[in-house]
């Protein structure tokens, strides 16, 4: 590797993290906001000696053999990698790496303003005000559900979902949780959670709130049968990943009122948006905005080049995926 290592940024990331990155690296930054067109990817990850990607681009085998042998690193600037193929870069012998931790506080608020906006019908107040409208405070207008002291069911209980579980707490909220793993006590103990099967959590709790990666496993998670089996009265809130849920199958049970409402901030086929969910007053939506903070993005930026300049100094990469790949 030369002295100044190539590297490419797939879309602009905030100034602080850019600034240390050319201190030490000849940069490009692919400045189109709307991303790098797949075949114009293919061409201008050629000779790379590191790549900061984004959630929006594949890392996979072609992409890989495109960057060719120089490659040593792919810091993929977000905690969720399904958008890596691990063994793919495993097989290219490239490092990847994500964000962890830097932005579980600020998606965790994210996701507990989508609950409080979903039961409480911000959305939908605030959209009903702008249409201007007449109307004056009555006892029966636009009711929502209580959210203090009922039972939030955690899909998922990582480190998101134990910051939305603190939360709750804060609201006199009972959490319950589904999970691949039995969490140790010091975890579940100082928030008093109890695991259940996803089955029993459906039925049992008032607000859902999804933290799970996303897998084969996990893709459609929700669906028609999930939320038959949820309270016409739960609210579903989806922070991770669109695909976990089969959005026609949602559409259906927010119109039928089988749930009482959603709060999405990741979609199926993103960025599109499924049109029946636009239209429905109990969907809350907005565009993927999980970790959209200034404090938070300027960390992640920070973490994705401390990630590049070790693997370029030969140490192991801070946040690393596939450890099989460094050689210290
Ligand atoms: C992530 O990091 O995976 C979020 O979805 C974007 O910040």
């Amino acid at each position: 590797m030369g002295d100044r290592p190539d590297v490419l940024v797939t879309r602009p990331i905030m100034d602080g993290p850019l600034a240390r990155l050319r201190e030490r690296c000849d940069v490009t930054v692919h400045e189109n906001e709307f991303g790098i067109p797949r075949d114009e990817l293919l061409k201008v990850v050629e000779g790379r000696d590191a790549l900061i990607t984004m959630l929006t681009e594949r890392v996979d085998a072609e992409l890989l053999a495109a960057a060719g042998t120089r490659l040593r690193i792919v810091a993929n600037h977000a905690v969720g990698f399904d958008n890596v193929v691990l063994a793919d870069c495993n097989a290219a012998g490239v490092m990847a790496t994500n964000t962890p931790d830097v932005l579980t506080e600020t998606t965790a608020d994210t996701a507990f303003a989508l609950i409080m906006a979903a039961a409480r019908r911000i959305g939908e107040g605030e959209r009903f005000l702008r249409r201007r409208e007449p109307w004056i405070w009555g006892p029966l207008m636009m009711l929502g559900q209580d959210l203090h002291h009922k039972t939030i069911g955690i899909v998922g209980f990582g480190r998101i979902g134990q910051a939305v579980a603190r939360r709750a707490r804060g609201f006199g909220i009972r959490v319950i949780y589904a999970d691949a793993i039995e969490l140790p006590l010091e975890v579940t103990a100082p928030l008093e959670a109890e695991r259940r099967e996803l089955t029993e959590l459906l039925a049992e709790a008032d607000v859902i709130s999804i933290h799970t990666n996303l897998t084969p496993e996990t893709r459609h998670l929700f669906g028609a049968e999930q939320f038959r089996a949820m309270k016409p009265t739960a609210v579903l809130v989806n922070t991770s990943r669109g695909p976990v849920i089969d959005e026609a199958a949602l559409a259906d049970a927010l119109a039928t009122g089988e749930i009482f409402a959603a709060g999405l901030d990741v979609f199926e086929a993103e960025p599109e948006v499924n049109d029946r969910l636009l239209e429905l007053e109990n969907a809350v939506v907005i565009p993927h905005l999980g970790s959209a903070t200034v404090d938070t993005r300027n960390a992640m930026g920070h973490l994705a080049v401390d990630n590049v300049f070790a693997a370029v100094d030969g140490v192991r990469p801070p946040t690393l995926l596939n450890p099989e790949t460094f050689s210290g």
